[in-house]
């Protein structure tokens, strides 16, 4: 089963994607973690993609298709993938579809996480993650347990480098330019189901269950 999430910087894919990680015994697959992790350990991939990031741009699709396919590809994707960041662009949506369908296989729902705009900055300039394990919290929202550090892994919680306004502004720009449209790719296809995701998170992880059945 692939099933991929839609939706706005700070929208609350990652979010939902970890806790359905857990209730579907699913991998979960962020472009974005990834990226980072390259930027992190140095790597060819890492040291291109850095400059687009820190410019709050999109990375080329052709590297971050080659990534994505190339990680679908790997075992422990065979039990089903949350795709979270992935497909940004309708070239990569494009190309998705013809690296499943080359394995006989499709997305088999896009989820697609709808919040105002006005909540998004706030979301984003409030954001804190988990240094070791990822896990997000919210300054407001979804604070840890202990101010600064990770309720799971005992770590330390930072700030990302894009989570400023100014960032989070420009990551905006760039969604309603280059990934809304797209949406459109999965709706005409039937396989687009919309949440409201201006509702605790516990409810908008309900509504998405729903349209799982
Ligand atoms: P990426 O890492 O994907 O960052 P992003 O676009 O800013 O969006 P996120 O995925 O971080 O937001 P989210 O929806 O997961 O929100 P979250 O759950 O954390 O991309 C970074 C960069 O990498 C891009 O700019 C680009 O350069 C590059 N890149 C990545 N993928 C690419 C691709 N496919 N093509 C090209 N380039 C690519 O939640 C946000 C906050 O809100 C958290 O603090 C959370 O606690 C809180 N929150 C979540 N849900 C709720 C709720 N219901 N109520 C209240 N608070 C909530």
């Amino acid at each position: 089963m692939i099933i991929i999430f839609l939706g706005a910087p700070g929208a609350g894919k990652g979010t939902q994607a970890e806790v359905l990680q857990e209730r579907l015994s699913m991998l979960h697959i962020s472009s974005g973690n990834m990226l980072r992790d390259h930027t992190r350990r140095g790597t060819e991939l890492g040291k291109i993609a850095s400059g687009y990031m820190s410019r709050n741009e999109l990375v080329p699709d052709d590297l971050i298709i080659e990534m994505i396919i190339d990680r679908l590809a790997a075992p422990d994707a065979e039990r089903g993938v949350l795709l979270d960041g992935f497909p940004r662009t309708l070239p990569q949506a494009e190309a998705l579809e013809a690296a499943l369908n080359l394995r006989g296989k499709m997305v088999n729902a896009a989820l697609y996480i709808n919040v105002d705009d006005g909540v998004l900055i706030d979301r984003l300039s409030g954001r804190l993650t988990c240094r070791n394990c990822g896990h997000v919290y919210h300054q407001i929202f979804a604070p840890p347990k202990v101010e600064g550090i990770c309720d799971f892994c005992g770590s330390e919680l930072y700030q990302r480098e894009d989570d400023t306004r100014e960032s989070a502004i420009k990551r905006l720009s760039v969604y309603f330019n280059q990934t809304l449209p797209m949406i459109e790719y999965y709706r005409e296809r039937s396989m687009l189901c919309e949440v409201n995701g201006d509702q605790p998170i516990d409810k908008v992880t309900e509504d998405l269950m729903v349209c799982l059945r």
